[in-house]
């Protein structure tokens, strides 16, 4: 076995229906910097997947008794645990998915402030008083947890995307089992370790990894004690759960793919936006649903901007995720290189140019790279491509670049960079996404009060702030005749 992990043993087993639970069957999680495998997690069924919802109807009767105060106590002791282990959870995250050690340390500061911010608002959770038409009624609403959550969470932010899930439903009494990415299950297990040594009840948060996510998931799907589903990965995958959710009228939460646009105005501080779509383009090699996808200059500026931009991108470092200095570490699989090369060579075969970059090394690296003179029919324009490759397209006026920003069928972040705060505001409220960064290539950043969600084919529902609360709790009015 191999010692990259440390311990191997620890994080290989399901937690559900009380128990740390070893599975006749197993699957090997990789890391991608070395294609090494760093253990064998438990692979669970469609049986386990009914003995998680029965020991949540359980331990769901008892946590919605718990006071809102008190379970904001317990995810306070979570969030504290979180740093207590920063480091092996970083380590963790960088072996599992391949990102950059200085960014998942990062990842923990992101998923812990998720639970910190719920952990503060669940003791706010409550609900009105109505003035009623009739003199000889009362109203009141009551907020109260929707119930049981399932919950599948990807590989790109092995912890981020839990707790911006977890965080909430548990602030809001509800109970989740969560299906982690099958490249990120061990980051999930030890969330739910430390949840449990936070105090936090028996079955209230059940971890269930698997190397078969639809056989997993049809339990859920069916079972009229499921009341919700919150999903974040691609829109096809989506689209499928959306449509299994209906069967049973789930409530749903759906943060689906993206494919954002950044535009930089000839007004614009050159510099900063350069160093903001590097930020954008880059972080996670590419691999974040709000990545800069195509960046659009205007013509004015367009070669010294993209000069620039070449620059700072031939800088990053791309080599070893566990090294402190580096920038930008492999792709997650080689079928997300695949996808990045696909990108490239289409773009190139129709006339593109990479200014740097446009290369895979040896392994699951691709070069950092920047496409300029890139086809309007190239694929790279309209998928998402999950990589570290940015394709910069001239346009004209202020109208055509909205017109190329808003051509899309998904609709979740959007950039502009200008120095002209009327254009500004045109350029925001034209934009027809969830969220749009004006001068800010990372408005998620330090955020976990703010919506994040996708307009479109990029979602349904909101994450983050008393949005994502919401998505836990169900308003009951009450009327009481006097
Ligand atoms: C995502 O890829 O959906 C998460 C990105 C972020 O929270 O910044």
């Amino acid at each position: 076995m191999t010692t990259l992990l440390g311990d191997p043993v620890t994080r290989t087993r399901a937690y559900f229906d009380g128990e740390w639970r070893a599975a006749p069957r197993t699957f090997e999680v990789f890391y991608p910097g070395t294609l090494e495998s760093i253990g064998a997690v438990a692979d669970c069924t469609a049986d386990d997947a009914r003995r998680a919802i029965d020991a949540a109807e359980v331990a769901l009767k008892e946590w919605r008794k718990v006071g809102p105060y008190q379970r904001g106590q317990i995810l306070r002791k979570w969030h504290d645990l979180m740093f207590e282990h920063k480091e092996e959870l970083a380590r963790l995250m960088t072996l599992e998915m391949g990102k950059p050690i200085s960014e998942t340390r990062g990842e923990v500061h992101y998923a812990a402030s998720f639970i910190e911010w719920c952990s503060e608002e669940a003791g706010r959770i409550s609900g009105e008083r109505i003035s009623m038409r009739m003199g000889n009624k009362r109203g009141f609403t009551a907020s109260e947890p929707v119930g049981i959550v399932y919950a599948v969470t990807p590989w790109n932010f092995p912890a981020g995307m839990i707790t911006r899930k977890a965080a909430p439903a548990l602030a809001a009494g509800c109970v989740m089992i969560l299906k982690p990415a099958e490249q990120s299950p061990m980051t999930a297990l030890y969330l739910a370790e430390l949840w449990l040594e936070a105090g936090g009840p028996a079955d209230t948060f059940q971890v269930l990894p698997t190397n078969d996510a639809a056989a997993l998931t049809a339990p859920f799907m069916e079972d009229e004690r499921v009341r919700k589903l919150t999903f974040t990965g691609s829109t096809a995958v989506g689209r499928l759960l959306y449509t299994q959710a209906a069967k049973t009228i789930k409530r749903v939460s759906l943060e689906l793919g993206g494919h954002a646009p950044f535009l930089i105005f000839a007004d614009a501080d050159l510099e900063r936006a350069a160093r903001e779509v590097v930020g954008s383009k880059f972080r996670n090699a590419g691999q974040t649903c709000i990545s800069t996808n195509r960046v659009y200059v205007q013509r004015e500026v367009a070669d010294e901007f993209t000069r620039i931009l070449t620059e700072k991108t031939a800088r990053l470092r791309l080599g070893d995720p566990l090294q402190d200095d580096t920038g930008v570490g492999p792709v997650v699989e080689q079928a997300g290189l695949d996808k990045v090369r696909a990108h490239v060579e289409d773009a190139l075969s129709r006339g593109a140019r990479a200014t740097v970059g446009g290369r895979v090394e040896e392994g699951l690296y691709f070069q950092p790279t920047v496409l300029t003179d890139v086809a309007p029919d190239s694929l790279i324009l309209r998928e998402e491509t999950f990589g570290p490759v940015a394709p910069v397209v001239v346009f004209d006026t202020e109208e055509e670049g909205l017109r190329l920003a808003n051509d899309s069928e998904y609709g979740l972040a959007a950039y502009a960079y200008t120095r002209d705060l009327s254009r500004a505001w045109r350029v925001a409220e034209a934009l027809e996404y969830g969220i749009v960064g004006i001068n800010d290539g990372v408005p998620s950043a330090g955020a976990p009060h703010v919506p994040f969600g996708g307009m479109k084919n990029s979602g349904v529902g909101r994450e983050g702030g008393h949005w994502g609360l919401d998505e836990y709790l169900e308003t009951k009015f009450i009327s009481m005749g006097v």
